[in-house]
């Protein structure tokens, strides 16, 4: 299963990418996660130190993956993929180095081209945690073409809803079989309620609502996982998507 995580700014991308990998991790899936921002953050939500994420290597732009390209996917994984606490193991894509440098479209087709090779040793999942926006279903042929699923992350707000029908119909003119929308931090008692309403509206399947949690931002600001044991409604949902995930990519491929 290929998914990619996309949506607004701000609305939990990283932060829900790393809650599912390692629900998909603890279920004994093989995960390998993918950091397509250019300001990446996914290691912290993984469990790695600052320190940890410097020391990742970068995915070399433009690169050509597969069996007559420059790398095949499973030695893209060796060579860039980093094991991270709870078993994920993470590649590091976009990062910018150095100011002024030009475009990170070479960045963007080689995530491009390692989700369009197949995987079978090492992994069952590939996740792609992308940047805000929608520019990246444009880009390089569009980096998440070879996606079997796009997953928006929405907040309890239109415009996040609103995305997520504009990156449907986009997901659509790229070929990818299916897209739904995950509504994140449902703090008001209403917000469920609200998603419902509004997805509805603009077309967009809802495959599960994961609530506002104070864990989640005291994991934030002390630059970790969110630890087992706190944060369960949260983990709750999120067994809850990844189980309607699991249907959705079966019923799609059957
Ligand atoms: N369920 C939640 N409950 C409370 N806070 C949350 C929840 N999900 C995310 N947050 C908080 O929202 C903020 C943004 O989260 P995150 O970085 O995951 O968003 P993003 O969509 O990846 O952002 P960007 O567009 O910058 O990549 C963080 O401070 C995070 O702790
Ligand atoms: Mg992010």
């Amino acid at each position: 299963m290929k998914v990619g995580i996309v949506g607004k700014g701000g609305v939990g991308k990283t932060t829900t990418s790393a809650l599912i990998a390692r629900v998909l991790a603890d279920r004994g899936k093989r995960v390998v996660a993918v950091d397509t921002d250019s300001n990446p953050n996914l290691g912290m939500s993984l469990g790695l130190s600052f320190d940890e994420i410097e020391a990742i290597p970068q995915l070399p732009r433009a690169l050509i993956v597969g069996a007559k390209g420059d790398l095949t996917a499973e030695d893209v994984i060796d060579e860039y993929g980093r094991t991270t606490p709870f078993g994920v193991t993470l590649i590091s894509a976009i990062k910018v180095n150095e100011a002024g440098a030009g475009c990170t479209c070479g960045g963007h087709a080689s995530v491009r081209s390692f989700l369009g090779d197949v995987l079978e040793e090492q992994a069952d999942v590939t996740l792609v945690d992308m940047e805000a926006g929608l520019e990246h279903l444009s880009r390089s042929g569009g980096t998440l073409a070879y996606a079997d699923i796009l997953v928006v992350i929405m907040e309890p707000s239109r415009k996040s809803i609103i995305t997520a029908a504009r990156t449907i119909a986009l997901a659509e003119e790229l070929g990818i079989p299916r897209t739904v929308g995950v509504g994140n931090k449902a703090r008001l008692p209403d917000d469920a309620e609200f998603f419902e309403k509004v997805c509805a509206e603009y077309g967009v399947p809802l495959a599960g609502v994961i609530p506002y949690d104070t864990a989640v931002v005291d994991a934030d600001r002390a630059g970790g996982s969110l630890d087992s044991g706190s944060g369960d409604a949260v983990r709750r949902a999120v067994e809850g998507v990844v189980d309607f995930l699991d249907r959705t990519v079966v019923t799609a491929a059957s």
